[in-house]
């Protein structure tokens, strides 16, 4: 089946659907998107998209900051994400990515009187760390933006020049990630993933106001780990050196799962192995996004129920 994508109000073939290169989001950043994943669960021959719900309730908060018209309520764009979805037929884990972005081809740097368009693209994605095995990280030299900058309440395109930067320095210099901080020197997050430390018998995470996104895979370890463990997570400003002496250190993220922390600056966290509670986190949010775990189905949509129903009908 060839990949479709939604687009300009309707499915086609992901080839047919281009844009101008005179479109205001290339030129100004001016977009704001999501990434949302889609879980296959093999033992059921089912595809479950994770808490997308809560990645549009985002996204519609993103596009207010960037006065861009979002044309679709939040449930018809659950179903349009299903559908297309449904329509390109995977049998394996997916990323999909709505985009709602500055459609005029207008140069001009602004926000107002501009035209506003909207698209989904679905496609696959493989492990974006090594949920394994771990990643090594540096404190990058790039800061993280700042509310006063560009939002990073809003998963806005510009934004990610920032992390595009720091997650190259860290490559080139050998690292898996990097981790930013905010102009405070406070700890902010990955180039596109939140941050977690284990002290003692509790969870530390930056706050909001540290410039993080606010992630919905941090939103559901922050509840699994609540309900299933009976750990706490306190949300509060995290200082670079408190990371060198963390029990423990994962990131959390759509693209990235829970990723251990093994090492951070070339010093070890904990012992330097994946740590126990990174490691029964994991496997509890392995089993919510594939649909494992009945309390939690609340947050999964499965893809081809719809078919089924179809069928039925
Ligand atoms: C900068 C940044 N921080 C954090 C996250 C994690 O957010 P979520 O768990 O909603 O994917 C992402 C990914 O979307 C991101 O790009």
């Amino acid at each position: 089946m060839p990949p479709y994508a939604f687009f300009q109000k309707q499915f086609m073939p992901l080839a047919e659907a281009k844009i101008g290169i005179l479109t205001h989001a290339l030129h100004y950043g001016t977009a704001c998107f999501e990434g949302i994943r889609g879980n296959w669960n093999a033992e059921q021959g089912q595809l479950y998209l994770f808490r997308m719900k809560e990645h549009y309730e985002r996204m519609r908060q993103g596009c207010r900051l960037l006065k861009i018209d979002l044309p679709y309520s939040i449930e018809e764009l659950c179903s349009i994400t299903t559908e297309l979805v449904e329509k390109s037929g995977y049998r394996e884990d997916v990323y999909i990515r709505p985009l709602a972005y500055k459609s005029s081809q207008a140069v001009g740097v602004r926000l107002h009187d501009l035209e506003d368009d909207f698209f989904i693209i679905v496609t696959t994605l493989p492990a974006y760390l090594d949920t394994d095995n771990g990643v090594r990280c540096c404190t990058s030299s790039w800061r993280r933006v700042d509310d006063t900058m560009i939002p990073p309440r809003g998963k806005i395109t510009g934004i990610y020049v920032n992390s595009a930067l720091a997650k190259t320095e860290a490559n080139e210099l050998g690292f898996d990630e990097a981790i930013l901080l905010n102009q405070d020197g406070h700890v902010s997050e990955g180039s596109g993933e939140n941050i977690f430390i284990v002290s003692g018998n509790t969870l530390v995470t930056p706050p909001s106001s540290d410039n993080i996104l606010l992630g919905i895979t941090r939103d559901t370890v922050i509840q699994l780990a609540r309900n299933e463990l009976g750990i706490e997570t306190v949300e509060r400003s995290i200082d670079r050196s408190e990371l060198y002496l963390a029990d423990e250190a994962f990131f959390t993220g759509t693209a990235a799962h829970v990723s251990p922390i093994l090492e951070i600056d070339h010093r070890p966290i904990g012992n330097g192995k994946v740590g126990k509670v990174t490691k029964k986190l994991q496997q509890l949010y392995f089993d919510v996004i594939r649909g494992k775990n009945p309390k939690y189905f609340h947050w999964c949509t499965p893809v081809y129920t719809k078919v089924v129903e179809k069928k039925l009908s």
